[in-house]
């Protein structure tokens, strides 16, 4: 079943939009897309820089009916289903750095940011917000210092159409999510493993009020927290968390 998507010339953010149509009742899989976003959020309290004409902004309503111990799934399924949408439209060998943001040569394209409002009288509402540089130049985008921000055309040379990346990723979001709601977790779970782009690394990981982790990154579990194997041995399992490349 098609469902509807909401088109905006400017929005402050999507996510914003998508949540106010969702606790209106909007079904799963309402798409809320801005041709620039005012006040684009990214994780952990950044900004994302959303310029008009360029980039990809979208949102989507997600009414998850999955076990409670699937929900961290669905941040990295958002993330998978944005990655598989790049290589399909674009042929760049988009991979995925946990949780989910998506880098084209160890450069950060496209990131996902889930959020989620448990009302006192009805179910979980989920909004899943994707921000891809399309055809941004890389002057102007922020500079990252770790994983630089990077677009589509300049790591491919070309422009790409920011519609059939949209439609890609929502086609890709109600694939995974039919599968995680059939009990397909492990399906998800090796499918972003698959599309690892630290697999092997040595990382180390800054968690919120919780020790700094260095070791080896070996995959997502499960459950979706980070594997990291550490010098003495012990495997952490990390649930929230920055993860920084050793160098
Ligand atoms: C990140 O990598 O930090 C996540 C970035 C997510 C940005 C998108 S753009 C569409 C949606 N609306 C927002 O305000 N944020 C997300």
């Amino acid at each position: 079943m098609d469902t509807p998507i909401y088109r905006f010339k400017e929005l402050a953010s999507t996510n914003d939009e998508a949540m106010r149509l969702a606790q209106g009742g909007a079904l799963a899989f309402t798409a809320v897309v801005a041709d620039s976003q005012s006040a684009g959020r990214g994780r952990n309290g950044r900004a994302w820089v959303s310029p008009g004409g360029t980039g990809l902004y979208a949102s989507l309503v997600l009414h998850p009916t999955v076990r409670a111990g699937d929900i961290p799934l669905l941040t990295l399924l958002c993330g998978l289903s944005a990655a598989e949408a790049i290589r399909e439209t674009t042929a760049l060998d988009a991979r995925i750095k946990w949780p989910n943001d998506i880098l084209v040569n160890m450069r950060k394209v496209a990131g996902i940011l889930c959020e989620a409002s448990i009302p006192a009288d009805g179910d979980p509402i989920a909004i899943a917000g994707l921000g891809v540089n399309v055809n941004t130049l890389p002057r102007d985008l922020p500079e990252r210092p770790l994983f630089p921000a990077t677009s589509l055309v300049a790591e491919s040379g070309h422009c790409h159409e920011r519609e059939e990346i949209l439609s890609k990723w929502i086609e890709r979001t109600r694939h995974w999510t039919r599968v995680l709601e059939s009990g397909g977790a492990r399906e998800v779970v090796a499918a972003w493993n698959a599309l690892d782009a630290l697999r092997g690394a040595g990382i180390r990981v800054t968690q919120a009020g919780g020790p700094e982790v260095n070791g080896t990154e070996a995959g997502a579990d499960a459950e979706g927290r980070l594997l990291v194997l550490a010098g003495d041995g012990a495997l952490h399992r990390i649930l929230a968390g920055d993860v920084k490349l050793n160098v």
